[in-house]
């Protein structure tokens, strides 16, 4: 059958300012970031985080790189090793590391060096209310934001919580990069749909790469 995008060039939607969506830019890459996922999982397993409040959250958690994202009774913290195993986070994979790169060269934040990667797995109902990434202390470096498998609906404010929101949908391989000034914009994802995706099942997975130390 004549697949009209299979050959389909990436594309680049501004969103914000200092903020771009790269449309299908890790499509190429997507099975390789999928293994990379797995042999992460494998070391530090997918988990429900509680939050401060005592709210199991939806989307099951893990990290890889120097410093990984998670919570504790008295708030968000980056630490160098897994709570769960007791051992440091895996590294970030090659495979990651070079996307992760590619995506911030081509979204014009060529010196970003993430030292964390947050692995988001998201089934039927999970969803990301709407918050700041603010537990990074260094806000010069952006986000670089990798979604994998199933369609969701993410949601991009602005730096007050009621700001009017974009809805859009990000689908396997776009890449949602935002910093400078809407580094601390309000941002979300809505309740997952069911489906079926060929490569990842019932699931979305997003990758999150951040400088969660302070740099020079
Ligand atoms: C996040 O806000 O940390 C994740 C966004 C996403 O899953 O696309
Ligand atoms: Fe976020």
């Amino acid at each position: 059958m004549l697949d009209l995008f299979a050959d389909a060039e990436p594309w680049q939607e501004p969103l914000a300012p200092g903020a771009v969506i790269l449309r299908r830019f890790a499509l190429p890459r997507a099975a390789a970031l999928l293994t990379g996922i797995d042999e992460v999982a494998a070391v530090s397993p997918f988990r429900h985080m509680v939050t401060p409040g005592g709210y199991t959250m939806s989307v099951a958690m893990t990290n890889c790189g120097q410093l990984g994202w998670a919570t504790n009774e008295r708030g968000y913290l980056y630490a160098p090793n897994d709570p769960t195993t007791g051992r440091p986070w895996p590294p970030m994979p090659d495979t990651f590391q070079r996307l992760c790169h590619e995506a911030a060269v081509a979204a014009g934040y060529a010196d970003f060096k993430p030292d964390a990667c947050l692995i988001n797995r998201y089934a039927f109902g999970a969803k990301l209310s709407l918050h700041q990434d603010k537990d990074e202390p260094d806000l010069r470096a952006p986000i670089v934001s990798v979604s994998l498998g199933l369609p969701a609906v993410f949601q991009f404010g602005g730096l007050r919580r009621n700001d009017p929101l974009k809805r859009l949908m990000l689908e396997h391989g776009d890449v949602v990069v935002w910093g400078g000034e809407s580094r601390l914009f309000y941002h979300g994802i809505q309740p997952l749909k069911p489906g079926v995706h060929p490569q990842t099942g019932a699931f979305r997975f997003n990758l999150t790469f951040r400088q969660a130390a302070y740099g020079e």
